[in-house]
């Protein structure tokens, strides 16, 4: 208990100035309608500064196994951490190979389903339950949605019930657009799947990029994080980074072409450079390069 002699009086109430209301962070589309905590973990995912992320996505292995560029998520992680603001990853990678003591945001892969042995990759279920999210102090929580596929309403449901339990703990749902073999990949479709899973309630949305990406933007009401695809030439990754930041996309969750770089490192540090340092891609490429060659 406070000592209680020697107690000094307050009186600095600052009449003159005006009350702050302690906003956390207001450069984040959706984000007024949040609780504080939720606006808390928020702010470990998007730079309060710029309004937005990058985050390194590791899950694969969930339903591909050891991806070339992850097979030793021990060594791989560690060179990435304090380049990227947060880690996307299964219970199982962050317990057994990322270090607790990873200052970035965690956004925790909660669906899963069938293995890449399976044709159709759409019937997935809620893998994690909000207590092991909690133990493993989860800013985010990440579920694969598969609209026109076999395992759409199977998928809503899935993010609908991560969505309910996030809001009752204060842990963001990240809802990410599944493309399949069967799926469309058209402005269209990206439209219609995004702005489904705002309205479902998800806080974030990751989908990929797509002509008209400004329009898909304008009608998603929360954050939108382009992902990354396969492993395209350096250059091209960057180059699609940069067009999704003018579209007004809030960030990237991007893994293999950062894994799957030659340079890891230097490409998630190029990507921060146009993400969060408003760069071009040439000049995010020049820098990647020049690291390249100095060997770091
Ligand atoms: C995608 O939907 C899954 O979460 C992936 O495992 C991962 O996020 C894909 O990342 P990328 O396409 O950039 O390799």
């Amino acid at each position: 208990m406070a000592d209680k002699d020697g107690m000094k009086a307050a009186k600095d109430y600052h009449l003159d100035v005006p009350f702050s209301g302690g906003e956390i962070i207001n450069n984040v589309r959706g984000i007024k309608g949040l609780d504080w905590g939720m606006q808390k973990r928020m702010s470990n995912i998007f730079n309060p500064k710029t309004g937005k992320t990058v985050m390194l996505a590791f899950d694969h292995g969930y339903f591909m196994g050891s991806t070339s560029g992850l097979e030793r998520l021990d060594l791989l992680i560690p060179q990435l951490m304090g380049k990227v603001d947060v880690l996307m990853g299964t219970r199982g990678a962050f317990r057994t190979c990322v270090p607790s003591t990873a200052n970035c945001g965690i956004a925790l892969r909660v669906s899963s389903g069938s293995s890449v042995l399976d044709e159709d990759l759409s019937h997935e279920v809620v893998a994690v339950d909000i207590a092991d999210a909690i133990r493993l102090d989860a800013d985010a929580m990440a579920v694969q949605v598969f609209i026109g596929a076999e395992g759409e309403k199977e998928s809503i449901d899935n993010l609908s019930r991560v969505i309910n339990s996030g809001l009752r703990y204060g842990i963001p749902t990240l809802g990410v657009v599944a493309v399949g073999k069967q799926m469309e990949r058209t402005p269209k479709y990206f439209k219609l799947a995004t702005r489904m899973i705002a309205e479902q309630g998800a806080q974030i949305v990751k989908t990929y990029y797509c002509e008209n990406m400004e329009e898909v933007v304008a009608a998603c009401p929360v954050p939108i994080v382009i992902a990354g695809g396969k492993k395209v030439p350096e250059l091209e990754a960057l180059e699609m980074v940069y067009r999704g930041i003018q579209s007004g996309a809030a960030g990237v969750d991007m893994g293999r072409n950062v894994f799957q770089s030659e340079n890891p490192a230097a490409m998630a540090e190029a990507v921060a450079r146009i993400v969060h340092g408003g760069e071009d891609s040439k000049h995010a490429y020049e820098y990647y390069l020049d690291s390249t060659r100095a060997g770091k």
